[in-house]
C-alpha cells in the first residue's frame, strides 16, 4: 500500500464531509420532513448513476455477443432497479398536509427534469414521439440523454445477439431445458417489470400525497399523466412472443 493510500480513512475515502453537506432544505423555518424528501431524491439519483454504469456494462456485453456477462449485468441492473423502487416507500410516511407546508419552497423543480432518469429510459430503448417530446420539454435534451439516444435500444442489441447465435426468439421457449440466452431474455423482461413497478409505486405515492387531480410542479397533469407512463415498453417483442403460445 502506498503512503498516500495509507492516509485514506472511511470519511475521506467516501468524501463524507462533502456528501453530508449537500442536503440544503429551502423551507424557512426548516420543515422537519424536508430532509427526508431531499435524501430520497438524492439517493435515487445516486442509484441512477450506478444503474447507468451497469447498463453500460450490459450494452458492452451485448455488443460483444457475451451472453454470460450480459446475464450477470442484467441481474445487477434488476437488483438496483428494485432498490430504487423500494426507497420510494420512505415518502409514504409524508402526509399530504405536511408536504403542502414546504412544497412551495421547491419552485419549479420536478423529477421530470431528472436527466439521469431520461438517460436510463433512452438507454433502455424508449424512442416513441411522446418520449421524444418529453425530453425536449425543458430545452435541448441534456448531453447524457443525447448520448443514450445515439446508441441502439437494448431490444435491438439482444435481437442482434440472438441472430449472431442463430437462435430464434420463439425457440428459446420451446427447448427441453432453459439456456443462458433464455435466462437473459427473461432477465431483461424482469428489468422492464421492475422499472414499471417504480413507475407504479411513484404514481401511487403522488396520488397519496398530492391527490389524483393536482397538477405537478413540472407542469403536467400529475398522477393522471404519470399513470399513462406505466404501460410504456422497452421490449415489445419480448412481450409479444408470449402471445404466440395462445393464439390471438
Ligand atoms: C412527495 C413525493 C413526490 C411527489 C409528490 C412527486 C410528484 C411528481 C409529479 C406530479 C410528477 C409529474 C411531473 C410534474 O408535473 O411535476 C413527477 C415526475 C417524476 N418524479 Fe416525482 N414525485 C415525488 C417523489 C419522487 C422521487 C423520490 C423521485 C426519485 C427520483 C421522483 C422522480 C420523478 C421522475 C423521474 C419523474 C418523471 C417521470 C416521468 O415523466 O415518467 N419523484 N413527480
Amino acid at each position: 500500500m502506498s503512503e498516500a493510500h495509507a492516509a485514506i480513512d472511511y470519511g475521506s475515502y467516501l468524501r463524507l464531509d462533502e456528501m453530508l453537506a449537500l442536503q440544503t432544505p429551502q423551507s424557512s423555518p426548516e420543515h422537519p420532513d424536508e430532509l427526508l424528501f431531499i435524501v430520497v431524491h438524492q439517493s435515487s439519483e445516486l442509484w441512477f448513476k450506478v444503474l447507468r454504469h451497469e447498463l453500460d456494462a450490459l450494452i458492452t456485453a451485448l455488443e460483444q455477443f457475451d451472453t454470460m456477462r450480459a446475464l450477470l449485468a442484467t441481474q445487477r441492473v434488476n437488483v438496483l432497479t428494485e432498490i430504487v423502487a423500494q426507497q420510494l416507500s420512505a415518502l409514504d410516511t409524508l402526509p399530504p398536509q405536511r408536504f403542502a407546508q414546504f412544497r412551495g419552497y421547491l419552485g419549479t423543480s420536478s423529477g421530470s427534469q431528472s436527466a439521469q432518469f431520461r438517460a436510463i429510459e433512452a438507454t433502455a430503448g424508449l424512442r416513441d414521439p411522446h418520449f421524444l417530446a418529453t425530453i425536449s420539454e425543458h430545452g435541448d435534451p441534456p448531453e447524457a440523454v443525447r448520448a443514450a439516444l445515439s446508441r441502439e435500444p437494448l431490444q435491438t442489441l439482444v435481437l442482434a445477439l440472438l441472430a449472431h447465435d442463430q437462435v430464434e426468439l420463439e425457440a428459446l421457449y420451446m427447448g427441453p431445458a432453459p439456456t443462458p440466452m433464455f435466462l437473459l431474455v427473461e432477465g431483461l423482461l424482469e428489468f422492464e417489470q421492475r422499472f414499471a413497478r417504480w413507475r407504479f409505486l411513484h404514481v401511487q405515492l403522488v396520488e397519496r400525497i398530492i391527490g389524483p387531480l393536482t397538477g405537478g410542479s413540472g407542469g403536467t397533469l400529475g398522477a393522471k399523466y404519470l399513470s399513462r407512463t406505466v404501460s410504456q415498453r422497452f421490449f415489445p417483442e419480448l412481450w409479444a412472443v408470449r402471445t404466440k403460445f395462445y393464439g390471438r
